[in-house]
């Protein structure tokens, strides 16, 4: 049985439209790579080495540092996750604990596991009012870096959900102590190329980061698995980094993916402008037209003021459903999908999130405002016959995140005991908990299990959102750092 063949037919010839990375949308922009099997080698004789490029690999990646505003940019075939994985452990031989955002991506967790260096979290702004996490809190970091001396601080910007951070001021913190920033900008690579144009929020190498890691599959039009790991500035050793970058790479790379990262870097240069200004206009047009929602809303930049946000990537469509409407984020993702033939990237407890690119259609961005328009005049309907009730506006509560007891690497690699879930209070986790996507631990290893963590759990599964990580998961089960 080819269920690989039957699976992608049936998405190939479906009338789903792809709000959800990558960023290409099933829309090709090199005719050429339709027939990837004859293209498809490896480092034979003449076509330079990704782990040590001398020849056109080393030009296209020049290009790339040109266009990003980098000292230097490497192709990623292994996704952001081994840009992320290298990035971490060039700052690992340096003296010091780490800074990180407790909100970032599992790679981060995995690099931290690996390096084994201690830890120190910084925790996203918030506001009860909005259901997701807001930007890096400078005036935390601040704090940390007056009174320990950090070997690196890490965070992730734009988010998910396309909250972008204060980039610029947290290197300026941080470069006064010497110490490298590093941004997953895994969701930002657009911001690489048309950031600070005044519509989107700059790129985090114009705001002075020293490492930036960016998934070119997902906001750019090329191929899953692609993504660039770009350098500047003095704090990194280059030598050290590029070392890293072979450990974390395949020896194997894809020319059919470094084609593709060049073909979408190329294209994006060739047609900056244009490009930008069509993006610009739908994204623009977009917001306009569902301002006028009633029980469904549309985050936006103008929500950020002054608020737990610094700023918002408007290409993230971060589509959030009123707190006294009766339906879940999971609901209004299997209605778009069921009944209007529309794919959202992530679905949360409140909110979907809709990934949008260069490559989106105006039809594509129609049929979700249509979408959307009806299932708000749907959703009136039902309000009006169960009579609103006014005044239940749910406040939102922050993960609450559990002490540290231990390393990450420690309570992995220490004797473990399994216990069922609603058994596991005040137990240290041995094991990841998170909800993917986006791929953020509610729970990292060496963590001590709350009662309040325990709950959020059981909201978010009620909610309808599939909790991941623990082996055993499916039987409720999760292994703990054991008592003995
Ligand atoms: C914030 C963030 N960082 C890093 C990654 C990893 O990126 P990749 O899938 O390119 O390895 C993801 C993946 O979704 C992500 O959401």
């Amino acid at each position: 049985m080819k269920t690989f063949e039957s699976k992608l037919n049936q998405i190939e010839n479906s009338n789903l439209y792809p709000f959800h990375m990558p960023g290409h949308k099933r829309r090709p922009i090199n005719s050429q790579l339709a027939s990837a099997y004859v293209r498809d080698i490896t480092e034979i004789d003449g076509f330079d080495n990704l782990h040590h490029p001398t020849d056109f690999i080393r030009l296209e990646e020049e290009f790339a540092a040109k266009l990003f505003g980098a000292d230097e940019s490497f192709y990623l075939i292994n996704g952001s996750s081994c840009g992320i994985l290298a990035a971490i452990h060039s700052i690992s031989n340096v003296p010091g604990r780490l800074l990180v955002a407790r909100n970032c991506h599992k790679s981060v967790f995995n690099a931290l596991y690996l390096t084994g260096k201690e830890v120190d979290y910084i925790y996203p702004e918030w506001d009860e009012d909005y259901p997701f996490n807001g930007s890096a809190c400078v005036d935390q970091i601040k704090k940390m870096i007056c009174r320990e001396s950090y070997a690196g601080i890490i965070f992730t910007s734009p988010t998910y959900e396309g909250i972008v951070s204060d980039i610029e001021k947290i290197c300026e913190l941080a470069h006064s102590y010497h110490i490298p920033v590093v941004v997953d900008e895994a969701h930002g690579a657009h911001l690489g190329i048309w950031g600070g144009d005044g519509f989107f929020p700059k790129s985090a190498i114009q705001c002075g980061a020293d490492i930036v890691i960016q998934s070119t599959h997902k906001t750019l039009p090329a191929m899953t698995q692609t993504a660039l790991l770009h350098v500047q500035g003095k704090l990194i050793d280059r030598i050290i980094l590029k070392h890293q970058l072979t450990i974390f790479q395949s020896s194997s790379p894809s020319y059919i993916l470094m084609e593709s990262i060049s073909d979408a870097l190329h294209f994006c240069a060739e047609r900056k402008h244009e490009l930008a200004e069509a993006y610009t206009k739908q994204l623009e047009d977009f917001y306009d037209e569902t301002a006028s929602l009633k029980n469904l809303y549309l985050f936006s930049n103008k929500d950020t003021q002054g608020s737990f946000v610094y700023d918002h990537d408007p290409g993230k469509l971060v589509i959030c459903i009123r707190d006294n409407v009766g339906m879940t984020g999971k609901e209004l993702g299997l209605l778009l999908r069921e009944k209007y033939q529309l794919q959202m990237e992530m679905e949360e407890e409140n909110y979907v999130i809709a990934m949008t690119s260069v490559m989106d259609t105006k039809e594509g961005f129609q049929r979700l405002l249509a979408a959307l328009r009806e299932i708000d005049r749907e959703l009136s309907n039902q309000l009006s016959d169960r009579k609103r009730e006014n005044g239940d506006i749910i406040k939102k509560r922050p993960f609450p995140y559990s002490r540290t007891r231990l390393t990450i690497r420690d309570a992995m690699n220490s004797k473990s005991r399994e216990y069922y879930l609603k058994d596991a209070k005040d137990k240290i986790s041995a094991e990841f908990i998170y909800l993917y996507p986006p791929g953020i631990p509610l729970v990292v290893p060496g963590e001590q299990i709350t009662q309040e963590v325990l709950d959020y759990l059981t909201e978010k599964g009620d909610a309808g959102l599939k909790i991941q990580g623990p082996a055993k998961i499916d039987q409720g089960i999760i292994s703990c750092v054991s008592d003995e």
